[in-house]
């Protein structure tokens, strides 16, 4: 058998291993300590070893448990960020996605795959009033605001084809409590982090009215020789 081959018997022998300590940490979620116990010095001792020169078969699996007992637990006391603890339905959802490894750039390429894609943004679409709209998938909010970002400059001033040269300066309007997704974008897109004006905001982080409002942005840059391209509000 080639090294990389795992026989039906090895598969179904990890699959339930791995199932196991999922299950046990999901189980024990709520009884586990937001942070691990543990240090920088700890985690490269574990996990920052050399590339190994051999494969090494079942045994890359040995180190699960300790990736499990080393990462951060995203329970009901985690108030960090958005983020929440994985849900079991969807794991198993990621690992059909892995095991069926589809491309879903046409219909031809995954018709399962696109038919469900499209069929979630119809409904995601629906749920806030966009009907008949259409979109993709992304694979996280950095991916998701770049997106948003290219598609309301290109419907301002189309540069798609003749590149952002062609177009005048643009802004983009963004709370001052927004995600550094939203510079990055910015910066990856060309359009210069200097043409992103943070909007101040009240005690409640929400931006205020008369710096919002798209008549008075738009005329205050239209004066200057720019346009607002997008506004972004905090999260
Ligand atoms: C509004 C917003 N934009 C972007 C991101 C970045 O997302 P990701 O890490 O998935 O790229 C986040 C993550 O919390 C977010 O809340």
């Amino acid at each position: 058998m080639k090294p990389l081959e795992l026989s039906p018997e090895d598969f179904r022998a990890l699959a339930a291993d791995v199932l196991a300590l999922s299950v046990e940490y999901l189980s024990t979620l709520d009884a586990r300590p937001v942070f691990p116990r543990t240090s920088g010095v700890e985690t490269e001792r574990l996990f920052a070893q050399g590339a190994p020169e051999h494969g090494m078969g079942n045994r890359a699996f040995d180190a699960l448990p300790e990736v499990f007992a080393h990462s951060r637990v995203q329970n009901g006391r985690f108030f960090g960020y958005v983020q929440g603890s994985g849900d079991p339905v969807a794991a198993l959802g990621d690992l059909v996605a892995s095991v069926l490894n589809q491309n879903i750039t046409a219909w031809r390429s995954s018709p399962a795959g696109v038919t469900i894609e499209r069929t979630v943004v119809r409904w995601l679409a629906e749920a806030v009033g966009c009907h008949g709209f259409s979109g993709t998938l992304t694979g996280g909010g950095s991916a998701a605001n770049l997106m948003g970002l290219a598609m309301a400059r290109e419907s301002r001033t189309p540069t798609n084809d003749r590149g952002i040269h062609s177009a005048g300066a643009g802004v983009i309007y963004a709370s001052e409590q927004v995600h550094m997704a939203m510079p990055k974008a910015v910066a990856l897109l060309g359009i210069g982090r200097e043409n992103l004006h943070y909007v101040p905001c009240d005690d409640s982080y929400r931006m205020f009215r008369q710096h919002w409002s798209g008549l008075y942005a738009g005329m205050r840059h239209k004066d200057e020789g720019q346009w607002p391209w997008s506004l972004r509000p905090a999260r």
